[in-house]
């Protein structure tokens, strides 16, 4: 989102008194353009601010934060201690330690420099590869390209097509909460190298034209389930 659109988004929440969760785990992770404000710049009272070292530091750690309004917070401690009893007060001391003695935002720097011929190695495998009507976004930052596939085709359908071919992605679906995304999906840049990220968009596009024929020959891979979910039914609660 743009500084202006996030500014908008902030006023409306504001207006109708809505909570906002922000959860930024990539906001560092930026190759091109300049970084946006947070919402919780803009509006510290309803916004809740989700950070984590997963993606700067590791997964494993398991270490994130929230930054929240009092009486949100005191209610966030009780549901965590209730889901996990207790932090991992060593894995914390690892994370102080390294934040403290370790110049973490050179590594950042190091990290961003690797996604970001990731990112363009994905970028242009896509741009010569990819058949006609498809298309995908330029992302500036994070470790995701978002790509939709030509009309008819569903990518969940084609999924085990892919996986076949040893590449995989998660279908766009996983992303809506009303079945909407069926022609769209995620594809991750972070953690295969160029040469692999290059393999990998070419067996992408091998599925893809598998699934192509099939449509050309028995019209839409759409599953009859996935047509119907674009429009759940009216007597649906
Ligand atoms: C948007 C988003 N939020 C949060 C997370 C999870 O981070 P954590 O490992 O801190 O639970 C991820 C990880 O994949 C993510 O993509």
């Amino acid at each position: 989102m743009t500084a202006e659109r996030r500014a908008k988004v902030m006023q409306v929440c504001e207006r109708h008194d809505v909570l906002v969760v922000e959860d930024n785990p990539y906001g560092l992770l930026r190759y091109d353009g300049e970084a946006q404000p947070t919402l919780y710049s803009q509006g510290q009272g309803n916004v809740i601010y989700l950070g984590s070292l997963s993606k700067t530091l590791s997964p494993g750690l398991r270490i994130g934060w929230a930054l929240a309004p009092s009486a949100v917070r005191a209610k966030l401690v009780l549901a965590a201690e209730s889901a996990m009893l207790s932090h991992s007060t060593f894995n914390q001391l690892v994370v102080r330690r390294y934040l403290d003695t370790f110049p973490w935002r050179e590594q950042i720097k190091t990290f961003n420099a690797m996604y970001s011929e990731r990112r363009d190695a994905m970028l242009s495998s896509l741009s010569s590869l990819m058949p006609e009507g498809c298309t995908w976004t330029e992302p500036e930052g994070g470790f995701f390209v978002w790509a939709t596939l030509p009309e008819g085709i569903d990518a969940k359908a084609m999924l085990p097509r892919a996986v076949t071919e040893r590449v995989a992605y998660v279908p766009g679906t996983g992303f809506y909460a009303d079945g909407r995304g069926r022609a769209s999906m995620r594809l991750s840049f972070c953690y295969p190298t160029p040469d692999q990220i290059r393999e990998g968009v070419r067996r992408l596009v091998g599925a893809i034209e598998g699934e192509l024929d099939l449509r050309d020959t028995f019209g839409s891979t759409l599953s009859p389930s996935a047509e119907g979910s674009q429009a759940p039914a009216a007597d649906l609660p």
